[in-house]
Order: C-alpha cells, then structure tokens, then sequence
C-alpha cells in the first residue's frame, strides 16, 4: 500500500515523562486516509499532526458515526518498539464499523499502516516505567449532508500520545461506583462496538460519581438493571469465593483485549474463570459476607486495575482491606511484563515494529 508523507516543517520536544497523564500530548504526524463508496479507500498519508477541516454538515458532527480503537506501542528494554494484539484490535475496528455502516478496512493493509505510522511516530515512545505510546486509530462517517443513512464518505485517522497512568492512583486501587439510574448499551444496540456515542451516554453518570469522589461507574444492563457489566473505560473482573467471574459478552459490553488475554492467562494457569452472568445481588451479598476475595478492572488505558471500593446507594464496601490482591497483581506483572518484553511472551501476542 503507498502512504503519502508530508514532512512537518519542526518537530515537537519530546514532554518530560513524569508529567504524562493521559491523552493530552500528541506527536508529530498523524495517519489519515479517506473512503467513498466509488472508489474505496484512497490518498492514505502520515501528515503534520493538525486541525481538520470538515463541512458543518459532516454526518458525524450530527449523527455520531463514529468508531475507535485503542492500543499501545511499548518500549522495550532492549530500546525496540512493539504493539501488543495489534490484529484483535484491527478485527473489532471492523466489527464496530459493521455496526455502525462505516467502511472496513482490509486486515492486512490496516497492519501496514499501524506499522508504518508506529515505525515513523516511534521515536515518541517514552521508556520510563509504566508509559507508552497510545494510539487512537478513529473513522468517521463524513458526508456533506443532512440526510440520515448509511454514509458514503468516510475518513480514517491515526494520532498517538506519549502517556503514564490512566488513572491518577496508577496501580493503586481505585474507588467504582455501581450505577442504577443510566444504562450505558442495550443487547441489540452499540454496546459491543467502540462508538462515540456508548461514551457520550456514559458521561453524565461518570459525572456523578466523580463528584462524589469515584473513578468511574460500574454498568449494570439495561433492561433489568440486574447484571454486572462492565466499567466506563474497561471490562471488570472478581475473585468471588476462589471462582474468577467475569460478565459474560452478551451484546452489551465491549469485548476487551486485555479481558480475554487475561482469561488466557488465567485458564492456562489452571484457574476456575468463568464468564457468566454475575447478579447485582451475587455481588452485594459476596461483598457483604466476605466471600468478594478480589476485584479488578482491565482494559488497554487502565491496564489492570485493582478496585479497592464498590459504593450501591451511598452504601460502600471495601473489598480486600483497599488492597491490591495477589490475582490482581499476578495478572498486572504477567501482561505487564509480556507488553514491556520483560518476560518471553509464549502467547505469540506481541508484534514487533523495531
Ligand atoms: N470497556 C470499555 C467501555 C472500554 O472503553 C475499554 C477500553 O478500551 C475496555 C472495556 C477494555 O478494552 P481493551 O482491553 O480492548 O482496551
Ligand atoms: C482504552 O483503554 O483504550 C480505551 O479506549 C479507554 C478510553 C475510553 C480512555
């Protein structure tokens, strides 16, 4: 595939690795190609990181289509580059772009481009403890009319941000908010695709909670508000009575990578996961009889994330003391270690960008 480069007139200094956070600093050049229905995808090109330019009439400023993804390149020890199930995220980049009636990308050309821009943006992988470089690979519907249907313009970016920790506790547990009033998604809606708009609808619920001091909120479903589903930016994982349960992916919640490498990691080692349904009402008696022994997040930002609280109607539990559990850490040092290339990666899970 030909990619374009238009080189950038200065290059940015690189941030001080310390003051990360997330999301806030981008490199240099971007990724950007565009489709229609006539000719496909065409003019790829890694340009100057800018503004873009679009018609006020854009589909996706009026009817939110709009996908993404999120992965990240590493830096390891030995000072090479390397992106961690780059193909997991590219095949559920397609399956959000089947729902939402935005164009897929070829598995094969979509590698190369990951490649290619992680080859040209590599320089921006910070090699501090815990950072990485994120990437936002995002398409959107991209027709210059009011008409509501399945698009016939599209366009498709790249962008990459050096980061730290998602959260501001790091590894440190973090306070989750079980939430009754908003739903996130509905079996048969968009839950099961990274679209704009499952997050424009958890907003005013992650708002609340924050206010009152948590992280995030933790999903129950949307229609009997009775099942455990997932939290705002990642799958959530418990350690009920020596049984690892995670919600089941019933059409609602997103399917994590980190989430289903963290299942192989842990049935390989021999330990009861099952992904089933988990009651709201399971949960509050494990939590109140101390049979709940752990509870984690996990997702790509969150990485894996002890929960140290649950709160259900002002009425708040501490699960494991506030403490990360030795599940909880296992699974962090074991994807940790593969992503960094600290310890040998026998998944086959990370793809090398040199
Ligand atoms: N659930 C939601 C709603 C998310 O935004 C994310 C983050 O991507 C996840 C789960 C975890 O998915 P992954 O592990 O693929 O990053
Ligand atoms: C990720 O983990 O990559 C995510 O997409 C979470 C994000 C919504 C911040």
């Amino acid at each position: 595939m030909e990619i374009k480069f238009v080189k950038a007139d200065t290059l940015k200094a690189k941030p001080d690795p310390s003051t990360l956070g997330f999301g806030k600093i981008f490199s240099d050049y971007m990724f950007m190609m565009d489709w229609n229905k006539e000719t496909g995808w065409h003019d790829a090109r890694i340009v100057p990181f800018g503004y873009l330019s679009i018609h006020p009439a854009s589909t996706v400023l009026h009817y939110g289509s709009a996908i993404f993804e999120g992965l990240k390149a590493y830096r390891r020890a030995d000072g090479k580059v390397q992106l961690f199930r780059p193909m997991e995220n590219i095949r559920r980049m397609n399956n959000s772009a089947e729902r939402l009636c935005l164009p897929h990308i070829p598995e094969e050309d979509a590698l190369e481009i990951y490649t290619k821009f992680v080859d040209c943006e590599k320089d921006w992988t910070p090699s501090q403890e815990g950072t990485s470089l994120y990437l936002r690979p995002f398409m959107f519907g991209n027709d210059e009319s009011l008409g509501v249907h399945a698009v016939h313009n599209a366009t498709f970016i790249i962008i990459a941000s050096p980061v730290g920790s998602y959260y501001k506790e790091g590894i440190n547990p973090v306070k989750i908010m079980i939430e009754d009033e908003d739903v996130r998604a509905v079996r048969g809606g968009t839950g099961y695709a990274k679209c704009g708009g499952n997050y424009a609808a958890s907003n005013r619920a992650g708002e609340r909670a924050e206010q009152k001091g948590y992280s995030q909120v933790l999903w129950l479903d949307g229609v009997e508000r009775k099942y455990i589903e997932e939290v705002g930016a990642m799958n959530v994982m418990f350690k009920i009575n020596g049984e690892i349960v995670t919600p089941k992916l019933t059409g609602s919640i997103l399917p994590g990578i980190t989430r289903k490498s963290c299942i192989e990691v842990l049935k390989i080692e021999g330990y009861n996961v099952s992904e089933r349904l988990l009651s709201l009402e399971e949960l509050t008696k494990a939590m109140a009889d101390g049979t709940l022994e752990e509870a984690w997040g996990c997702g790509t930002a969150a990485v894996v994330s002890p929960i140290g609280e649950l709160c259900y109607k002002d009425h708040k539990y501490t699960i494991n003391n506030g403490e990360i559990g030795p599940v909880t850490q296992h699974l962090y040092d074991t994807l940790t270690g593969i992503q960094w290339g600290k310890t040998e990666d026998k998944f086959g899970w990370t793809y090398m960008i040199g």
